[in-house]
Order: structure tokens, then sequence, then C-alpha cells
């Protein structure tokens, strides 16, 4: 495999796991503020990274290249009122699709399309992601501010469950 693909699915590895560590911050977040819907959202989606991370070790595992952890940040944010974090995930999913397309990118350059086949399904994975965030951020708006439409909309997030991926490596 081209070595600056490599390299790049190496450090992404780690923003994925920093996905999770982040969206594990969210979830613990709203577990603290008595929104259980909206920490069971979180902690799904942490599951979700941690299996993005899981695939690209994988990936680099079959085509018999290196795989390097390096250590995950701490998640900075502030968190100071029920729409922050959805505020927070919906500009974290758009900076991970730039971080998606850069690798797509290199691949393309070092004509490496076994590469571009296996990132077809996180390009797509961050079309979907950056819809649903930016639809949270949305549905709080219409209704998240009425105490009713917030309990609602706790008991849809709720209902999230964990799916393992669609991928296969
Ligand atoms: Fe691994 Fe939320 O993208």
């Amino acid at each position: 495999m081209d070595q600056k693909v490599a390299e790049l699915l190496n450090q992404q590895i780690n923003k994925e796991f920093y996905s999770a560590y982040l969206y594990l911050e969210l979830s613990v977040y709203y577990e603290e503020n008595d929104l259980d819907g909206f920490a069971n959202w979180y902690m799904v989606q942490t599951q979700e990274e941690r299996d993005h991370a899981m695939l690209m070790i994988q990936y680099l595992q079959k085509n018999s290249a290196p795989v390097t952890l390096d250590t995950v940040e701490k998640p900075e944010v502030k968190l100071g009122n029920v729409k922050d974090p959805l505020v927070v995930a919906a500009q974290h999913e758009k900076y991970v699709t730039g971080l998606i397309n850069n690798i797509y990118d290199a691949a393309y350059q070092a004509k490496d399309f076994r590469t571009m086949q296996f990132l077809d399904w996180f390009v797509k994975e961050q079309a979907e992601e950056e819809k649903t965030a930016d639809g949270l951020v949305k549905k709080y708006d219409l209704f998240g501010t009425d105490p009713k439409g917030l309990y609602l909309l706790d008991q849809e997030l709720a209902a999230r469950t964990y799916a393992a991926p669609t991928l296969t490596v």
C-alpha cells in the first residue's frame, strides 16, 4: 500500500477513537443532566465510532500495512446547555468528512483503487452522519425548547439501538 495512504489511515484510526471518546463525553453530559435518551443516542454513536476505527485497523492488517496506535486526546468541549452537544457533534462530523475526503484524495493520487473502494463506505457514512447530526440540531430548535417537546425528543432518542457496521473488510 502507498505509504502516505497507510499513514493517513493510521492517523484516522486515532481520529475515530477520538470521535468515540468525544461522543462518550456527550453521553456522560446528558446522563448527568437526566436526559437518558440523548445519553443513549451518543452511547450508540460511541460504539459506531469504535467500529470505524476497528474497520481501519482490519483493513491495514489485511493489506499487510503496519498499525500504529497513538494517544487519544481528551475531549475539550464546553457544554453549557442541552443544545451544545448537538452542535458540537454536527461540527465534528463535518470535520471528519474533510478527513475522509483527504484520505480518499491521497488514495486517488496514488492510484490506490483498493483503498478508494474501502473508503467508499465511509464517504456514504459521512453523508448520513452529517445529515443526522444536523437534523438533531434542527429538531432541537423546533421542539427541544419546550419541556414536553424535549421529553418526547428524549424518548425518541432512547429508541436508538446499536447495529454492527454493514461493511466487512
Ligand atoms: Fe467515524 Fe462519525 O464518523
